[in-house]
């Protein structure tokens, strides 16, 4: 959550850093903040979108080369101007990602100083200040701040005194430095530095780095240097761009194919039937010891997790498998077999409570993996093994490629622990070849479907209040499709179980509603039916998204052209994934950017 950026070279620094920052802007947009230092500071604030900054900037343009910048997603204080990053106590200024738990105590002790602002980022600008002396450096205040300071950073610090550095640190909260040609590049997140250099330092936690245009100087907390690890960016700018779509959410919905290609590639063989993730850093005989699957995650990846473990419990009849909420999960007294392994899921790789579960994971002693699509990320650092999805970078804040992918990784997961626990696994040969066709089946939805969903959306647009319905594998299904039809649409939307409706929620059915049922072909079809007839004799809206060819009573069916049986959850998710992105629009939402939410929750 929010976005840091900073920049030291010999380029305009505010066209680099507002760049960046409409590039982080969906990890926060409620303001947004720049400071550049020259023959004197320029600080340039602004509420609401990183475009009305772009104004200010417009209107006092400096040629300096040094900055900050930052966009931010509140946490104390409301949205404005006064609150915005970046902050200022007497020369320095600081712009801060993470929260700052004792800034209460910290203020209380600052009695002479005085707050513009309600954040504890100022706080933290106000102690920094206190402890930098003329004869003290920034990296040293900065240094000593931190240690008395509690909760999680990834912070940016510049000093009209030491105009040709910028101070980093990071605690929980991820920062990376990008290293150039006579100018270094600095941002929360690696999309900011795409088309500057493919060059980066990622700081661990514990970590300070002082920058300048040639330098990178990296030390502990201690202050004792440490030597930098520089790694590739593997992203490209395409990556990060609308390329003609009109919001990222369509063209990401609209990439699936080729980044659930991305996924499989070189880890499902159809020929050999058989599956493999590289980087599990596990023996054939460990997988072959394991006996309980535990799947962590929050959002979007826990639904992606619920869904892949029927598909894990299926493949491995001997496996128990457990999906926890991160933020819940975290804080229980749990126990695990002895004989366990955890799945970390999280397109960020930055979720708090996903990472807080990790470390809790890790305390206990039970193997953990990542499931990641941000490579690089804190989570993918800090899993003993795992995979990358490779979705390649997400913008949208409603998550979509990497929910299907992520779901696709981890079947093939199940697969490759059900092939090092029996050589003979009849069902193996069948997900491999579905797993395989998959990218082509959503292709074939994607080209056909969407102008017949657009109608449909623009139909029950008006609802402000809908159910998400499915049994089986179609109930994590449903639970994903209402999560993104509220967050892109903000229509009120309940997932269920098809079979709980009965026991309380059909009391809600009413023409206040539209309900959407998932039905799948597969032996629980009449059952599913049977709901659907309960609703439909109670006047209910609903839209039955299908892959049977039966004819099926309600409303609006929207049958779905697939000829898999085992993954048609993804496909129909793609189906529903259309219906949300198309609500939204005719709603008139800000799509990219639901009100109130931020890509990447590095908060608890
Ligand atoms: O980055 P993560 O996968 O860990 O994020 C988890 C959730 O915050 C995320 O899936 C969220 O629910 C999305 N907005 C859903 O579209």
């Amino acid at each position: 959550m929010c976005g840091i950026v900073g920049y030291v070279g010999h380029r305009q620094a505010q066209e680099v850093l507002l760049d960046g920052l409409h590039r982080l802007e969906y990890r926060g947009y409620d303001s947004a903040g720049i400071v550049t230092l020259g023959k004197g500071p320029t600080l340039l604030r602004a509420s609401g979108k990183v475009a009305e900054l772009g104004e200010k900037v417009a209107q006092h343009g400096t040629a300096d080369t040094v900055g900050i910048g930052h966009t931010r997603w509140a946490t104390h204080g409301e949205p404005n101007e006064t609150n915005a990053h970046p902050h200022q106590s007497g020369d320095i200024y600081l712009v801060h990602n993470g929260i700052i738990e004792n800034y209460k105590e910290l203020k209380a002790e600052m009695k002479e100083q005085h707050f513009a602002s309600e954040t504890d980022s100022e706080v933290l600008a106000a102690l920094v200040h206190s402890l930098y002396d003329e004869s003290t450096p920034l990296e040293s205040a900065v240094g000593q701040a931190l240690k008395l300071v509690e909760g999680t950073y990834g912070i940016a610090v510049v000093s009209v005194r030491e105009p040709e550095k910028i101070v980093v640190a990071r605690k929980g909260s991820p920062l990376i430095i990008g290293i150039g040609n006579g100018e270094t590049i600095i941002a929360s997140d690696a999309s900011a530095l795409l088309g500057h250099t493919d060059e980066a330092i990622y700081l661990n936690d514990g970590e300070l780095a002082v920058c300048t245009a040639d330098t990178v100087d990296l030390q502990n907390m201690s202050a004792q240097k440490l030597s930098p690890k520089v790694e590739k960016i593997e992203a490209s700018m395409a990556a990060i761009q609308k390329q003609g779509y009109d919001h990222f959410l369509l063209k990401e919905i609209m990439e699936q194919p080729e980044t659930l290609q991305s996924t499989l590639k070189g880890r499902v063989s159809p020929r050999e039937h058989k599956a493999h993730l590289g980087g599990l850093n596990m023996t054939e005989k460990q997988l072959a010891g394991v006996e309980h699957v535990l799947i962590v995650a929050c959002g979007t990846a826990s639904y992606a997790g619920m869904l892949a473990a029927y598909y894990i419990e299926r493949l491995n009849d001997k496996v128990t498998v457990q999906v926890e909420i991160a933020s819940e999960f975290r804080y229980r007294t749990f126990h695990l077999p002895k004989k366990s392994v955890a799945l970390i899921v999280s397109q960020s790789g930055e979720t708090a409570d996903t990472l807080a579960c990790l470390r809790e994971i890790k305390k206990r002693g039970v193997r953990t993996l990542g499931v990641v699509n941000a490579v690089g990320s804190t989570i993918a650092r800090e899993v003993d093994g795992g995979v990358y999805v490779h979705a390649g970078p997400e913008i949208s804040v409603a998550s979509t490629k990497a929910f299907t992918s992520q779901v696709a990784a981890m079947v093939v997961f199940g697969i490759q622990l059900a092939q090092a626990k029996s050589t003979d696994n009849k069902a193996i040969p069948k997900y491999i070849k579905e797993l395989w066709q998959l990218p082509a089946e959503i292709k074939k939805v994607l080209s056909v479907m969407p102008p017949q969903i657009e109608e449909i959306a623009k139909r029950y647009a008006h609802y402000d209040n809908s159910f998400y319905l499915g049994r089986d594998v179609m109930y994590p299904t449903a639970l994903e499709g209402a999560l993104k039809l509220k967050e892109t649409s903000y229509v009120h939307t309940e997932g269920q179980a098809a079979g709980e409706l009965k026991h309380g929620s059909l009391a809600l059915v009413d023409d206040r509603f539209f309900e959407v049922m998932l039905i799948r072909d597969d032996e629980l079809l009449d059952k599913s039916l049977s709901n659907l007839a309960e609703i439909n004799a109670r006047g209910g809206h609903v839209i039955v998204i299908t892959n049977s060819d039966r004819d099926i009573d309600a409303e609006t069916v929207i049958q779905v052209p697939t000829k898999l049986t085992l993954m048609t959850p993804l496909v129909m998710n793609v189906v529903q994934q259309l219906l949300a992105y198309y609500i939204a629009v005719a709603r008139g939402t800000d799509v990219d950017h639901p009100r109130n939410l931020a890509k990447s929750v590095t908060v608890e």
